[in-house]
């Protein structure tokens, strides 16, 4: 071989064996570097065990923020926060791997019974768990990162005051690129909170819309655009919608949507809507047009929030910059959309009705009543008008202008069809 060729073919080897090394260390160091904890001191806080804190940690907790929405392994407000479930991201951006919730009862061992109050109120606003590891940010840590010390603790009181369950959930499968993201300080732990943060004073202003609207409550982490390739919120058209699909990270969704623009763009947010029609949408779900909310909006939540609440936070909204942005329609499955029988009735009951009625429509925070205790006594033509008209005012949608004719037949079959022990 021509010795130029030669040198020539060793110089490009040795290249190709340099960046190998490279690359197998940047892997390597990813690999043991990407959990190191961060060693930030944890403020000293104390939470109390007030009534009235409680109270308000259990309001913040079940309806301002839903947090047993990611942390109960149940779809309902009134199952302690075990954790366990399981947020699929591995096709979201890079793909950022398996999240699963975290145990957030009073367990010594598996939940936080052991931690200090000043740990939790860190964990919630900073984002950094117990041992000073970065908490991936489907936790809302830049909602909670703006939570007065009086709200971050009576979130502590009430978690203090539940029962203790004895439950590890699977450890989170974070991909390759998460852990680079987490190595390279991408994705890291919010700012340390060293001043003491007051809310502003409660009452139907823009204010305390603002506080609420962003940090007391899940508007602003759900209603936000993200970047994709990091998580990050773009904070110049904050409330524009999201650019996640919520339903996604689910293993069978049967209906997925988008949180839409809720800045008072008139043509493409909620500009043109009053605070009568906004109350109407947030509490019962209902749109001006008549048409019903997906689930994925948490509604039945919303309305049992003080009306004082919701109006300071409309007030908020309609003070904001205006932002033209419009988000994909709502996604329904063929199940959903052209199923027949039981199996259509119970995608529909599942994905529209099980977040105010509960698991086999045994009753949840929004409505305690049994629905197969009450099927029996009303006539098929009862219910399908009741499930058609709805009662908005009790909160309890018309589904009249959402599903067809078909779709209520369905689900009234499939309320009809629902046993469930006798106590
Ligand atoms: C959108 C879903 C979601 C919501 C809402 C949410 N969390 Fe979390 N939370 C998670 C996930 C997922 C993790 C685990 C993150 C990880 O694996 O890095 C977590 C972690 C935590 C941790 C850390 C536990 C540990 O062992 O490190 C605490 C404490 C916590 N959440 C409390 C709360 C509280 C209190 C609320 C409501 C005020 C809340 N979370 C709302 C999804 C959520
Ligand atoms: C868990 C995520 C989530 C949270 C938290 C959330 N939303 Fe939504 N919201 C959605 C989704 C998804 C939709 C779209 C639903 C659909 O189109 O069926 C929506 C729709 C809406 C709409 C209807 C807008 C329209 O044009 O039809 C309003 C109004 C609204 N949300 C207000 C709020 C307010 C106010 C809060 C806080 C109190 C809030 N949302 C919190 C997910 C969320
Ligand atoms: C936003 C929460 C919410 C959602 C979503 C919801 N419901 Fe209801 N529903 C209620 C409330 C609240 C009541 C209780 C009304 C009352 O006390 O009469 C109720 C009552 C009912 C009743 C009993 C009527 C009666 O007079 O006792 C039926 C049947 C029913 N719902 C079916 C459905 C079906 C089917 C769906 C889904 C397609 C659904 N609901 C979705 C809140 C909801």
């Amino acid at each position: 071989m021509n010795p130029l060729v030669r040198r020539l073919l060793w110089i490009a080897g040795s290249l190709v064996a340099v960046i190998l090394v490279a690359i197998i260390a940047v892997v390597l160091y990813v690999h043991s570097a990407w959990d190191t904890p961060h060693d930030r001191p944890v403020v000293s806080l104390k939470a109390s065990t007030d009534p009235l804190a409680v109270a308000r940690g259990e309001y913040l907790f079940k309806y301002g923020h839903a947090c047993w929405g990611c942390h109960s392994p149940k779809p309902d407000a009134a199952v302690p926060p075990s954790g366990g479930r399981a947020f699929d991201l591995r096709s979201v951006g890079p793909g950022f791997g398996i999240f699963y919730a975290r145990n957030i009862t009073p367990d010594p061992e598996t939940g936080i019974g052991a931690w200090s109050d000043g740990e939790i109120v860190r964990a919630l606003r900073e984002g950094l768990s117990r041992d000073g590891t970065v908490l991936f940010p489907i936790m809302p840590i830049e909602a909670f990162h703006g939570l007065s010390d009086e709200d971050a603790l009576a979130i502590v009181s009430y978690l203090r005051s539940l029962p203790p369950i004895r439950n590890a959930p699977s450890r989170s499968e974070l991909s390759f690129a998460t852990k680079a993201l987490y190595t390279f300080g991408i994705i890291g732990p919010a700012p340390a909170i060293t001043e003491p943060i007051v809310a502003p004073p409660r009452g139907k202003t823009v204010e305390y819309g603002r506080y609420l609207a962003n940090y007391a409550t899940g508007c602003m982490d759900c209603h936000t655009p993200r970047n994709l390739e990091d998580g990050s919120f773009y904070r110049d058209s904050l409330f524009a919608g999201s650019t996640i699909r919520f339903g996604e990270d689910e293993a069978r969704p049967h209906v997925m949507a988008y949180a839409t623009n809720i800045t008072p763009d008139p043509e493409t947010g909620i500009g043109k809507w009053t605070e009568e029609q906004f109350l109407e949408a947030v509490r019962a779900g209902m749109r001006p047009d008549g048409t019903v909310l997906s689930t994925h909006m948490p509604y039945g939540y919303f309305g049992l929030m003080d009306e004082e609440d919701l109006g300071a936070i409309f007030l908020y909204l309609q003070s904001i910059k205006p932002f033209r942005r419009v988000t994909e329609p709502v996604w329904y499955s063929e199940t959903y959309r052209n199923g027949v029988g039981l199996e259509r009735g119970k995608a529909i009951f599942e994905a529209s009705c099980m977040l105010c009625h509960g698991e086999d429509g045994k009753g949840a925070a929004p409505t305690k009543l049994s629905l197969a205790e009450i099927a029996p006594t009303f006539t098929d033509k009862m219910l399908i008008d009741f499930v058609t008209g709805g009662n908005v005012g009790l909160r309890m949608p018309a589904f009249g202008k959402t599903l067809s004719k078909e779709q209520i037949l369905d689900v009234v079959a499939y309320i009809r069809s629902i046993q469930h022990d006798k106590p």
